[in-house]
């Protein structure tokens, strides 16, 4: 029969415990250090519906956006509604305070979970990929902007990651905005034989995104262009060096004027955390403040700043893996003792949770399962047969010292083994 496989640019992820740089285990180990990287800061985790109504990311993400553009996985559901699966979080975090008419108070919350971009896949680049994500709700420009980068730090810390680079920018207030959109179409329209059908789209729908152009002639073209940082006011150009002044001494940050990120909803201070190690898809982080999107959602006002973090390309480059706990591995050598023999294992479970005890589930010889307990790096073998279980004894076999000599002990002796095993 035909085979069925998964979709393109799908990963499945299956850990193997014995192979730490395995990209499933370094994705599960940098998932557990975000979390306590995150509650460590306080936050607390929101998780939303993967499915979401289309018209949120329509209203949040933009209409010029890539990603609402040709990339949302769209489709309508028995009621002829059209739904979407969301290709980020923070819109249905929005979405999600302002349903439960909690945008007076103040949040600083974190998620994980997957996300979906119709996009060509290739290194680094997926369907379905992961983000963990932080909003920080009801916080003016200042020290939010501070504990957004001091994360990224820490995470960059926690992981051992090396060769990355902070990019900040600021968007200024919508005068400044405005005036350097101006200034920006008043420098392109005359060129604009020479720009791309995209770019030229950009140029008429959202000026701005053109800073962002992948083609190489218009990069170069902007290069004698207006830049936004002259037409930032001075409290903008105050965020952007305080935050390089802080954290100069534990991140490289860099000031890069043409960051202007790929969705509609920024308005200040943006930012993204790349590594050269990554290849084309460069960027492990993306964020930055969105002021007005709770309004544009049906909302309050409430000043907004998050970022979002690419699982599988933060995990590839993370140098830190997980530790591995002791691991036992109890085998049973007769079928006759095994419910009795198994809830041996129950109980020695119980007395240490530093641990791991593996009870070998299936038939086989002692020396098969010997040779299991050694290739999962099991530290020692506990064997049980017909002959020990009467007499109350377990043979412990020590898998790490080949020279040592199996032992022989008691239920009561072996308790207060495990019990000590760190
Ligand atoms: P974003 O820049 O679209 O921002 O995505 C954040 C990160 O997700 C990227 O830097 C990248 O690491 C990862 N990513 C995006 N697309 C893919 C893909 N197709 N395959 C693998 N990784 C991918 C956002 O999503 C905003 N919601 C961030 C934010 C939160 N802004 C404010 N709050």
């Amino acid at each position: 029969m035909e085979k069925i496989h998964s979709l393109s640019g799908m990963l499945d992820l299956i850990s193997h415990k014995t192979q730490k740089e395995d990209i499933a285990n370094r994705i599960f180990h940098t998932e557990e250090i975000l979390r306590n990287i995150f509650e460590g800061y306080s936050f607390s985790e929101i998780r939303t519906p993967a499915l979401e109504s289309s018209s949120l990311f329509k209203r949040s993400v933009g209409d010029t956006s890539d990603i609402v553009n040709k990339e949302l996985y769209s489709f309508f559901d028995k009621n002829e509604k059209s739904i979407t699966l969301r290709p980020e979080g923070t819109a249905s975090v929005i979405r999600s305070v302002v349903q439960k008419k909690i945008e007076n108070e103040k949040h600083k919350l974190w998620y994980l979970g997957p996300m979906w971009r119709y996009e060509r896949p290739q290194k680094g680049r997926y369907r379905q990929f992961y983000q963990a994500g932080i909003e920080i709700l009801g916080y003016p420009e200042g020290l939010a902007e501070l504990e957004i980068v001091s994360i990224i730090c820490s995470i960059n810390k926690a992981l051992g990651l090396e060769n990355t680079v902070i990019k900040i920018n600021h968007l200024g207030n919508n005068e400044t905005k405005q005036n350097y959109c101006e200034a920006l179409k008043e420098f392109l329209v005359p060129l604009s034989s020479k720009l791309d059908d995209k770019d030229l789209e950009r140029l008429n729908k959202n000026p701005l995104r053109i800073l962002d152009s992948k083609n190489a002639d218009t990069q170069e073209i902007l290069k004698d262009g207006p830049k936004i940082i002259d037409y930032l006011s001075d409290s903008a150009l105050d965020t952007l060096n305080i935050i390089k002044d802080t954290f100069s001494d534990d991140c490289d940050i860099e000031i890069d004027p043409n960051l202007v990120r790929g969705l509609d909803y920024y308005t200040g201070f943006v930012f993204e955390a790349v590594s050269s190690s990554l290849g084309a898809q460069d960027a492990y982080i993306g964020g930055g403040r969105y002021d007005e999107l709770c309004k544009q959602l049906g909302g309050k006002d409430l000043p907004a700043i998050g970022m979002a973090i690419g699982i599988e390309r933060l995990a590839s480059l993370a140098k830190t893996y997980k530790e591995s706990k002791t691991l036992i591995s109890f085998i049973i050598l007769s079928s006759n003792i095994e419910p009795k023999a198994y809830k041996i294992a129950h109980k020695l479970r119980s007395l240490n949770n530093s641990i791991d005890i593996d009870v070998q589930l299936s038939d086989g010889s002692l020396k098969s399962k010997l040779r299991r307990a050694n290739k999962d790096n099991a530290a020692y073998a506990l064997i049980l047969g017909e002959d020990e279980f009467k007499s109350k004894n377990i043979i412990i076999k020590s898998l790490l010292d080949v020279d040592s000599e199996q032992v022989t002990m008691s239920f009561k002796d072996i308790d207060s083994f495990i019990e000590k095993i760190k």
